[in-house]
């Protein structure tokens, strides 16, 4: 197979510097143009140390004309900036987009969320998720050229919680509350991400449902179900770089067991090698999924109050964007859906 040139935009960002990381063990491809805004005719070295062999790299503008003439561009850049670019691009560039613009399939929740005009909706890039008639969403990815990563809550939130669903194991009224490393919102400098502001202490954002990755939860819950499930979703930011832990609970099926909850998350994500039902009694960490694209999961029941718990752990900026962009990457053009992607982390 031909060996596919690849450009990354917002490539001096958080979600493109964790994209290109992982494409520099990519065998299949080779990477062309990386591109950023104010960062633009930077050495990409002085915003990714760690990239070292793409150090000396200079980033170039975000235009259409240098992203053209690659096979493949992924978009990591601010939501909104992502559609007016995607639609001057040709038509046999496979676009893959980080960003929200494309995730909703619902005008009027993108309006209600955004507040700006629905550019249209994608396929959507969570090849495990369970979907209508019980078939999982990696069947809509092969061969798609214009794919939509999920956010990183909803990642770690709708894998948590589809199964559940799917099944009719959980019947409805959802409560997620997720904690999130800094990372998470992206380098640009804010006051509340200062170290004196964020380390040593949690704090809720987003409260009342409205974040902008709840429609999206809701969106992909109600495909499990085959019904409209709505979601109460409180994020909040933790003391830490990268990493989502989301505990997420829901109204029981009546009688249901611990046990049978279990089997149908095994049953759900047997074959899947980036999700894992972890053993009886061992929960998830942030720790234990650092920089793998893995998705940690463990399920149980609280008998006394009806509701089904499952706790999900992710790295934001690996499952949660860029290892989740370069899985789809791999189903998009036909290579092993593993190529490049890490499931072991890194520890301590
Ligand atoms: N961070 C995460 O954990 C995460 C998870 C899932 C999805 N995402 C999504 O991924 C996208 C990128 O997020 P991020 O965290 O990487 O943000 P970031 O660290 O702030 O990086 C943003 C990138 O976009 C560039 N940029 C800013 N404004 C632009 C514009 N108007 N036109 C073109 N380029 C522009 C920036 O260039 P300069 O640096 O040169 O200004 C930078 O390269 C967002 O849509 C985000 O929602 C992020």
């Amino acid at each position: 197979m031909q060996v596919l040139s690849v450009a990354v935009a917002g490539a001096s960002g958080y979600a493109g510097g964790e994209i290109l990381r992982l494409l520099i063990g990519h065998p299949e491809v080779t990477i062309g143009a990386v591109t950023a805004a104010s960062s633009a005719g930077d050495p990409l070295g002085r915003h990714h140390p760690h990239l070292a062999p793409l150090a000396d790299r200079v980033l170039q503008p975000t235009t259409a004309e240098t992203l053209a003439g690659h096979d493949v561009v992924f978009l990591a850049l601010p939501h909104g900036a992502s559609a007016a670019l995607a639609r001057q691009l040709p038509d046999d560039v496979t676009v893959i987009d980080c960003g929200a613009d494309f995730r909703l399939v619902d005008p009027a929740a993108w309006q209600e969320f955004y507040g700006s005009e629905h550019a249209g909706s994608w396929a959507y890039g969570m090849p495990e998720l369970v979907i209508e008639g019980g078939v999982k969403q990696r069947t809509q990815l092969a061969g798609a050229t214009h794919i939509a990563v999920p956010g990183c809550y909803p990642t770690a939130s709708s894998l948590a919680l589809a199964p559940a669903f799917a099944t009719g194991l959980a019947t409805g009224d959802v409560v997620i509350v997720a904690a999130s490393g800094t990372s998470g919102a992206g380098k640009s400098l804010k006051p509340h991400l200062l170290a004196a502001e964020a380390m040593g202490s949690m704090s809720p954002y987003g409260v009342g449902g409205v974040h902008r990755h709840t429609p999206e939860i809701e969106q992909n819950l109600s495909r499990a179900a085959e019904h409209t499930i709505a979601v109460s979703f409180t994020p909040t930011l933790a003391p830490m770089p990268r990493g989502i832990l989301a505990t997420c609970s829901a109204q029981l099926a009546h009688g249901t067991t611990a046990e049978q909850a279990r089997a149908a998350y095994l049953n759900a994500y047997d074959d899947e090698t980036f999700v894992q039902v972890l053993p009886e009694g061992v929960w998830p960490t942030t720790a234990a999924v650092l920089g793998s694209n893995n998705v940690q999961l463990q399920v149980t029941v609280d008998e006394r109050v009806g509701r089904l718990i499952v706790v999900a752990a992710i790295d934001n900026l690996t499952k949660g964007t860029g290892g989740g962009a370069v899985q789809c990457l791999n189903l998009a053009r036909g290579f092993d859906e593993h190529l490049g992607l890490p499931t072991t982390g890194v520890a301590p």
